[in-house]
């Protein structure tokens, strides 16, 4: 039997990860995506993975997320090492604990917004006129109240990305991890999400983890790590 902790201990990061590699198999011989990343987040803190692509940021957030698993090294959520865990205590600790935003939105196409954000809590324990009312909460909060029932493709592009943040948020995870969110979307809009999340962030005492080659993104964040081969090059605080 796996237990999985509910909440993050209050002293403890949301996340740590030690020494972390991946190398990735191919026909020319390995990959070395990521050689040796440590860090941790502390609760509530917005952390930047900044670099240009090839860096190996979506490696390290994939990682971190527990999607992928590390060639050696760890991952701890929340207290828990992921190392211990086969893939339905995975499933569960990332449901509960991790929202995980892409750059190209990834909702389900024929579900509405509505349904989007409803369905990471759908398994949980909870009976669905509670998901319903956060989950409308949610979208209220995002902007999007008069967009319930639309489908992915009658939104614009903030707009899914909206509905995605409010699905990242439906189980009030203490982390939420954004690839590249703003990739997709023009330059007044991206500004508008990123505005977003951090109020989001404010609200809700989550921690936040973006990757992103956007200078903007990292001018707000708490601290900024740039990737170069795989390793941490620099770390530098904001104040
Ligand atoms: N599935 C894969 N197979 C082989 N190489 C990969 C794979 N995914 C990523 N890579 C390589 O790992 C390195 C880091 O990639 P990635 O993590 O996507 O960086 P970033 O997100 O910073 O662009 C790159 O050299 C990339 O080509
Ligand atoms: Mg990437």
């Amino acid at each position: 039997m796996q237990t999985v902790r509910s909440r993050p201990r209050a002293d403890g990061p949301v996340i740590a990860a030690e020494t972390l590699t991946r190398e990735y198999p191919t026909e020319a011989g390995p990959v070395r995506a990521l050689r040796g990343v440590s860090l941790a987040v502390k609760p509530g803190e917005f952390l930047c993975l900044q670099g240009p692509s090839g860096r190996g940021k979506s490696t390290l957030l994939s990682l971190l997320a527990g999607l992928d698993r590390p060639t050696r090294g760890r991952v701890a959520i929340a207290g828990n090492d992921l190392d211990g865990l086969d893939e339905t205590g995975l499933a569960l600790l990332r449901r509960r604990h991790v929202g995980f935003i892409f750059q190209s939105f990834n909702l389900i196409a024929s579900m509405t917004a509505l349904e989007n954000v409803e369905l990471p809590a759908r398994f949980g324990p909870a009976p669905l006129r509670q998901v319903r009312a956060r989950a409308k909460e949610l979208l209220r909060l995002v902007g999007l109240a008069d967009r319930l029932h639309h489908l992915p493709a009658q939104l614009p592009g903030g707009q899914r990305q909206r509905v995605a943040i409010a699905r990242a948020l439906i189980n009030r995870p203490g982390l939420i991890i954004g690839d590249e969110p703003t990739g997709n979307l023009d330059s007044e809009t991206g500004q508008k999400v990123l505005d977003l999340l951090d109020a989001i962030r404010r609200r809700e005492g989550c921690a936040l983890i973006l990757a992103t080659h956007d200078p903007r993104v990292a001018a707000r964040a708490d601290r900024v790590i740039t990737l170069q081969d795989g390793r941490i090059l620099r770390e530098e605080v904001n104040r």
